[in-house]
């Protein structure tokens, strides 16, 4: 069921300077994250990205998004396909990451030098370099400045043994626990 969601709360003054754009990439550069990569499967053609604006978002049901960059080449995708794929990559995957991060890569044969497999309801690529993995229907995507919010139910959850690290993003770079 979609229900409306009441916006209440008090105004921002009017005439207050907006932030600068470089101050607020450096303060949300310093919320640490893991490192996925979404991936999906449309025209029998794979596309993948290095993504960290993920979250769970509910339990029942099993809810999760991605913000994805209007301007990228997996917003056409993933909506035109409607499935997807989160790999939570682990400290292996730095290379993979940086990979799919590459503004212009080639489209065809962009996972060739990824290690994956297919998952098992969608067909979408997933990483094997991977701490868990899911599979995504989308139920909603919803505008938000220059990204869209893709909004999935979770239909299979996949995790892998322990033993690696999950990869992390701080402050613009890539690091481990270790
Ligand atoms: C660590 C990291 C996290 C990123 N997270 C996101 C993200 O959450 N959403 C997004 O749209 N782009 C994100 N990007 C940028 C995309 O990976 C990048 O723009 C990519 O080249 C898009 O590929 P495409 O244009 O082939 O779709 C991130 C990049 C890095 C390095």
């Amino acid at each position: 069921m979609t229900e409306q969601v009441r916006l209440g709360g008090r105004e921002v003054p009017p005439g207050a300077p907006s932030p600068d754009i470089a101050l607020f990439r450096r303060a949300v550069g310093r919320f640490a994250t893991g490192v996925c990569v979404v991936s999906t499967l449309t025209g029998g053609r794979d596309h993948a990205m290095t993504a960290n604006a993920f979250t769970s978002v509910s339990l029942d049901p099993l809810l999760v998004l991605v913000c994805v960059e209007q301007d990228s080449r997996f917003h056409d995708a993933v909506l035109d396909a409607g499935v997807w794929g989160v790999s939570v990559l682990d400290e292996r995957a730095r290379g993979t990451a940086e990979w799919l991060a590459t503004p212009g890569r080639p489209l065809v044969g962009q996972l060739d030098p990824v290690p994956h497999h297919r998952g098992a309801v969608t067909g979408v690529a997933l990483v094997d370099a991977s701490l868990a993995t899911l599979e995504c229907r989308t139920t909603s995507a919803h505008l938000a400045g220059d990204h869209v919010i893709v909004v999935g139910e979770v239909v299979s959850v996949g995790l892998a043994p322990e033993g690696h690290g999950p990869l992390l993003y701080h402050r613009s770079s890539y690091r481990s626990l270790r």
